[in-house]
């Protein structure tokens, strides 16, 4: 959020109708991807029309998750494909929504595992993150649930909700992997600045 921004004015521009037909996935550095993303205080009609629209952004993209500011909202929301266990719940194409999630680590054993990032094209790199963890959310009828989980969802989990903080896996990789995605992430800082 730039800083200046009212209360109220923060309000308005969450409120703000957006269409999800114009809604497309930003790439790094666009600042949005290093705001810290502001709750959600009704999910209405507005809200689930832009998480459908993120849902097929997704699978358009080949991703597992999406979150709202990669679609240039700060928004405490995100998408991922449905896990596993689950599937049989759902249909063909369907993705799960979270909104204003909590996240609650259930181990401090740190998994390592290659991770990418549909807002860092080319970029993929190896990131420590706790095996098991405990999500807490609210669906799109505005509905609290909770899942915890030791499976593959929770690294997806772990990295969605770090967009919404302003995170990136650039911030957490390990060195080695740091420092070979170096010249890829200037790239993408001079393609922002070549427009
Ligand atoms: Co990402």
């Amino acid at each position: 959020m730039p800083t200046g921004w009212s209360p109220i004015r923060r309000v308005a521009y969450q409120f703000m109708a957006v269409d999800p037909t114009n809604l497309s996935i930003v790439v790094y550095p666009d600042p949005v991807l290093r705001r810290k993303a502001e709750p959600i205080t009704e999910i209405d009609e507005n809200v689930r029309g832009v998480a459908r629209r993120m849902i097929e952004l997704m699978h358009e993209a080949e991703g597992i998750g999406l979150a709202a500011p990669q679609v240039g909202l700060s928004w405490r929301m995100f998408v991922t494909v449905v896990p596993e266990p689950d599937r049989s719940e759902s249909t063909p194409g369907a993705g799960l929504i979270y909104i204003n999630p909590e996240i609650q680590v259930d181990s401090s054993d740190l998994v390592s595992h290659e991770e990418g990032c549909l807002s860092l094209p080319e970029i993929r790199g190896d990131l420590r993150r706790p095996s098991a963890v405990t999500i807490t959310a609210l669906d799109e009828q505005s509905r609290p649930f909770s899942r915890s989980s030791d499976e593959f969802i929770t690294r997806v989990w772990q990295h969605e909700l770090d967009h919404l903080n302003g995170v990136l896996i650039i911030d957490k990789m390990n060195p080695l992997d740091r420092l070979a995605t170096r010249k890829a992430v200037k790239e993408l800082e001079l393609d922002a600045k070549e427009g």
